[in-house]
């Protein structure tokens, strides 16, 4: 199949390439589109069949539930079962914006959709693209990120293009995403919302909406959850680990269980100092040059965990286009909520190899 390629930058002339892109997807096709989090890849969230060719695309486990993407809170109704006073305040509060909120799912929803579960996970896009792509196509649209199943998330148009070019109807091309990292996934279905996914909508900001606890799911940790509606932080261990767990519970988020944000290349982390940090890369870098190998440094000095997070995917892409065998990267501070975020995919990307320092 040959995939188009849609120039959307300039909005305003877009009309004409958002209705063709409509009209694929109300017949059954995929589009892939710009969000202010990562490019996801588009299919009528109604349609079944829509649902298995996402899957199918992205070579993704059919058991990894969809997030439905919608324009108005209205279109929520059609979706969802029951919807909380807690869920509106935080519709309110963050949509449009990267809060995912999961749900029992209506009669509406097919299983396709949401990999088998009686729950469905929504959101509102902060994206004007991702919006008029919606109401163009008058249904709401599955998106996951629009990478292959287990590589990095795309957060410019060609990342979308290198990996799913030739399986995919067309590409909205846009602006590199702002957030970079995907949406935070909340579990509304319990009493407590739940953090099934970390991003850049904290723990803090929900539990100042709601006036009430928030928790981590404690898949997220290798110890117990912690109970960040106190005020204290998801800092993990105290020695600052976030290791993967292997005998605690099954995360709640059936994606949150698969080898993810994978670059091509081996990836160390390493945990402590900044200057410890450094000193560590550097002379690792040196033995493994001597080696014959060559290395990409990722040590983010000094910048802030948001400005880590809308690079990381793309630093990763970057390096392995340049076809560096090893990749030596500094750990973020978890104390810092966006930190913690980042880190839950750093150490996904590098197997969950931490050295510390
Ligand atoms: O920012 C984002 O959320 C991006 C953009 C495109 O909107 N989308 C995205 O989708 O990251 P995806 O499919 O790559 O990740 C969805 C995550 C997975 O970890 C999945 O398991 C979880 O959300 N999820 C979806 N529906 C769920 C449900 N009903 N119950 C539990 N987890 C669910
Ligand atoms: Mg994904």
């Amino acid at each position: 199949m040959e995939t188009k390629l849609l120039d959307v930058t300039d909005l305003e002339h877009a009309g004409e390439k958002l209705a063709y892109a409509g009209s694929v997807l109300r017949a059954g096709g995929l589009v892939a589109f710009p969000t202010e989090t990562v490019y996801g890849l588009g299919g009528d969230a109604l349609n079944p069949n829509a649902a298995a060719d996402i899957y199918k695309a992205k070579g993704r486990p059919s058991d990894n539930p969809l997030i439905v993407h919608i324009s108005e809170i209205s279109g929520l109704e059609q979706l969802a079962g029951r919807v909380t006073d807690k869920a509106e305040k935080l519709m309110e509060a963050f949509w449009p914006g990267p809060l995912t909120m999961i749900f029992e799912k209506s009669g509406e929803v097919p299983l396709a959709t949401t990999g088998g579960l009686p729950t469905v996970a929504v959101r509102m896009p902060d994206h004007p693209v991702t919006l008029a792509l919606i109401r163009e196509a008058g249904c709401p649209l599955a998106g996951p990120s629009a990478n292959l199943s287990g590589r990095p998330s795309p957060t410019r148009w060609e990342h979308v293009y290198e990996d799913l070019s030739g399986r995919i109807d067309a590409i909205l091309q846009a602006e590199p995403c702002r957030v970079g990292i995907e949406s935070t996934v909340l579990d509304m279905t319990e009493d407590t919302p739940a953090i099934l996914r970390p991003g850049i909508i904290t723990p803090e900001m929900i539990r100042d909406k709601i006036g009430g606890k928030v928790v981590y799911d404690p898949a997220l940790f290798v110890n117990r959850p912690r109970d960040v509606s106190a005020g204290g932080t998801p800092g993990g261990r105290a020695d600052g680990s976030l290791l993967e767990q292997t005998d605690g519970p099954a995360p709640k988020a059936p994606g949150m269980k698969y080898r993810h944000y994978a670059p091509r290349a081996e990836m160390i982390l390493y945990q402590g100092g900044a200057a410890a940090v450094r000193q560590a890369a550097l002379k690792r870098k040196a033995a493994e040059e001597a080696a014959g190998r060559s290395v990409g440094l990722l040590l983010f000095e000094g910048e802030d965990a948001r400005l880590v997070a809308r690079e990381f995917f793309a630093e990763l892409r970057k390096m392995d286009a340049s076809g560096v065998d090893i990749i030596l990267a500094a750990a973020l501070d978890t104390s810092d909520p966006v930190g913690f975020s980042v880190m839950n995919r750093m150490l996904k990307s590098a197997g969950y190899r931490v050295e510390q320092v």
